[in-house]
């Protein structure tokens, strides 16, 4: 009863495991010593459980976390593990610690919730389990409204449980500037004091945003930030009068509409302010993407659009990184080699969405896809829901958001090019983390399974080859880790939803 499903289960029926007061967590390599640290604070928290982290070999009942090159599915070194659970013990062995860490999430799943007041018992079971991508992604708009460190931290958490490894924070719009900039001051100072509808803003200082990147590293999760340009960048527009085209700044913006801000394109000024800007973001940032954006530059001239794309993924590429960008960016040919594209059109390709999704490949990229009428956590789940947007073919039921491929999508366009999956939240419309939780799950869930579960097995006909009643009798079993966690989650119709929680 595992989300996502793992690749390979098989059910025993030997005796099964109890964990005895005297349990410990036997560690054997030094990257395991982290994924020991994260087990035994995650068992006390999940159960109620303190168990000591030793470093000699398991005896009868303990949990084993072995790291060694040895471990680990054949041909799935990278974040592949396997599990066993009998009555000797529990072991789970991985060539990585990140590959640890993910069966170390699938334990969590197999323990009942009710741990901390139950007797611990697991049934026999060995599980050998990969990922089908190595980018499993989501998204939080933190620039639209404003979460502190605290509730990026909370999301952190509730995401590695799916096994979701890439934290991508949409950290500029045109409602807000989130990340302090030393050479631009005024871009969180003044672009960063308000948000969307009203709201307070904020923003984070180079140490809290280095807090993040560590806290999301020791749980083996990727932040990858996206600073939103030419278009989307009304804020800082407000804070330097220099980087329009008028030279005069506008008003701070917290309304929803989009595509009516650009920068200065093919200026000096402007030149120096996104190298500037991109170096900064690159020296914090310990993971190899950092996004720059380039959708909906409705009011860029087209041929300034691509050169400066072009120019802007040349500043990423000489800091050392990948850039990545909405499809849009690739209308144009002058991108690095191995540029990443993010594809947010729908499941049917619209206008010339997938030709530019392609055209990253062409010049040796890869591409997340994140297909909008699907895997868009903004969008409402019915009808008249007072929170989230209608606009991508909405409402996305849990039933869409799982019954699809990210290999049917873009003729050509086939595993080997797709990166991965990613669900992105827009934040317009959502104001608290508990109302992000409430968009979030169980729909990246879904995702989740997408991007981490082996391809249906004829992908000719996702509908028919996803198993919605398998998925949401799993996810019903995992809702009873939300609600132990005090994760938040729409209880949409078709799942067998644990009683609700008093209060
Ligand atoms: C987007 O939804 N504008 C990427």
């Amino acid at each position: 009863m595992v989300v996502p499903r793992p690749a390979q289960i098989e059910p025993s029926d030997d005796a099964s495991f109890t964990l005895s007061p005297g349990a410990r967590i036997s560690v054997a390599g030094p990257a395991a010593d982290g994924v020991a640290r994260l087990l035994r604070a995650e068992l006390a928290t999940d159960c109620r459980r303190e168990l000591a982290v030793v470093h000699e070999p398991p005896a009868f009942g303990d949990i084993a976390i072995v790291v060694a090159d040895d471990e680990g599915p054949a041909g799935h070194r990278e974040e592949g593990y396997t599990l066993e659970v009998a009555a000797e013990g529990v072991r789970i062995g991985a060539a990585t610690a990140a590959g640890a860490f993910w069966g170390v999430q699938t334990l969590r799943q197999l323990v009942p919730a009710s741990c901390a007041d139950d007797p611990l018992t697991l049934d026999a079971v060995r599980i050998t389990d990969h990922p089908r991508f190595g980018y499993r992604g989501a998204m939080l708009d933190v620039a639209r409204h404003f979460f502190p460190v605290a509730d990026v931290k909370r999301f952190i958490d509730a995401i590695v449980l799916l096994k979701v490894n890439h934290l991508h924070l949409h950290l500029t719009d045109d409602q807000g500037w989130r990340i302090h900039i030393d050479a631009w001051p005024r871009l969180t100072e003044h672009g960063g004091s308000t948000g969307s509808d009203g709201s307070r803003g904020g923003f984070y200082s180079k140490d809290d945003y280095r807090e993040l990147v560590a806290y999301a590293a020791d749980r083996h999760v990727t932040v990858v930030p996206e600073i939103d340009m030419p278009g989307h960048t009304n804020a800082a527009l407000a804070s330097y009068p220099e980087l329009n085209r008028d030279g005069v700044a506008p008003a701070l913006y917290t309304g929803s509409d989009v595509g009516f801000s650009t920068l200065l394109t093919g200026d000096g000024t402007t030149d120096r302010f996104v190298g500037d800007v991109l170096r900064e973001v690159a020296e914090l940032t310990p993971g190899p993407y950092l996004h720059i954006g380039g959708d909906e530059c409705l009011s860029t001239d087209e041929d300034d659009f691509r050169s400066f794309v072009d120019r802007a993924a040349q500043l990423v590429a000489q800091t050392g990184k990948t850039p990545v960008g909405w499809h849009e960016m690739g209308r144009s040919d002058g991108l690095p080699e191995g540029t990443v594209g993010q594809y947010w059109s729908f499941r049917t390709p619209q206008a010339d969405a997938a030709e530019e999704a392609l055209s990253f490949v062409r010049r040796g990229g890869s591409v997340i896809m994140s297909p909008a009428d699907v895997a868009y956590l903004d969008i409402v789940y019915e009808e008249g829901d007072s929170i989230g947007q209608d606009w991508a073919d909405g409402p996305t039921s849990l039933r869409d958001a799982f019954e699809w491929d990210p290999a049917r999508i873009v003729p050509g366009l086939g595993d080997a090019h797709i990166l991965g999956v990613e669900a992105p939240l827009w934040t317009e419309t959502v104001p608290t983390i508990e109302d992000a939780e409430e968009m979030v799950f169980p729909r990246l869930a879904a995702v989740a399974e997408i991007g981490w579960s082996p391809a249906p097995a004829d992908t000719a006909e996702v509908r028919s080859a996803r198993d919605i009643e398998d998925f949401t009798a799993r996810l019903g079993a995992l809702a009873e880790h939300w609600d132990a966690l005090g994760t938040r989650y729409r209880r949409v119709d078709g799942v067998p939803w644990p009683q609700p929680v008093a209060g």
